[in-house]
């Protein structure tokens, strides 16, 4: 098929697609269990995520006893700023990797437990990855022996909110076609602004409205 033949027209739409473009970051949940069943359906799809030369680095702890999930939360911070949302969500999915595995094991252990937040969502289920926390405590609480790293926690449970779409670059800002384009990139004020930093300070600005306010 030469590039002439490739099919032109509006871009397809399937359930995947629809999955991976839905899927947020999710930090409120319903005081509900997830079901047994849904937990296992996406631990199944990490499973299948690829790894290098397919070493499957990972192991997961599926934590959802209420003062483990306490003791998580409490680590769970940036800086001084408590994650909430990883102490009050019924279940929560630490990934742990095998540094010794290969030199990707954390982008193994990445493509897995994004593996993992797209099968929620497709079960209705929210995620939230959460990056920020401290890994000697969380090895503490969770009992992980020193041959493993715990490379970041995925909240799990159903939502209790809706999230706006945080803003995205747009393709013609980070796709180049043959070779890189440097005129292409975005600059820096235009990475900030499409950033989560662009999210928190729109998220201030509407908590300091006059009419939030009155
Ligand atoms: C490596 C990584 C670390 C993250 N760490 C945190 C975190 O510590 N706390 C948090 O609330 N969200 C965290 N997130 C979620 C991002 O903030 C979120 O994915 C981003 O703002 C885009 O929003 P979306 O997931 O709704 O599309 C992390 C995401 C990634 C991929």
């Amino acid at each position: 098929m030469s590039p002439s033949d490739v099919p032109t027209g509006p871009a397809p739409v399937n359930p995947v697609l629809e999955v991976i473009r839905r899927r947020r970051s999710i930090r409120a949940y319903l005081d509900r269990q997830v079901p047994e069943e849904a937990l296992e359906a996406v631990l199944e799809a990490a499973r299948w995520a690829p790894s290098a030369v397919n070493s499957q680095p990972w192991q997961f702890v599926v934590v959802t006893d209420p003062d483990r999930r306490r003791l998580l939360g409490e680590i769970a911070r940036f800086y001084f700023l408590r994650y909430r949302h990883v102490g009050s969500a019924p279940a929560i999915i630490a990934v742990l990797g095998r540094p010794t595995a290969n030199r990707w094991y954390q982008i193994d252990c990445a493509l897995a437990a994004a593996n993992i937040m797209l099968a929620a969502e497709s079960l209705g289920l929210g995620t939230c990855y959460v990056g920020g926390f401290s890994v000697p405590a969380a090895r503490r609480i969770l009992g992980v022996p020193p041959a493993l790293d715990v490379v970041g926690l995925i909240t799990l449970g159903y939502p209790a909110e809706r999230p706006e779409p945080p803003p995205r670059l747009g393709l013609d800002e980070f796709v180049h076609r043959e070779v890189y384009n440097p005129r292409r990139a975005p600059t820096l004020s235009r990475r900030l602004g499409r950033s989560g930093l662009f999210s928190l300070r729109k998220r201030l600005r509407a908590w300091l409205s006059p009419r939030r306010r009155s």
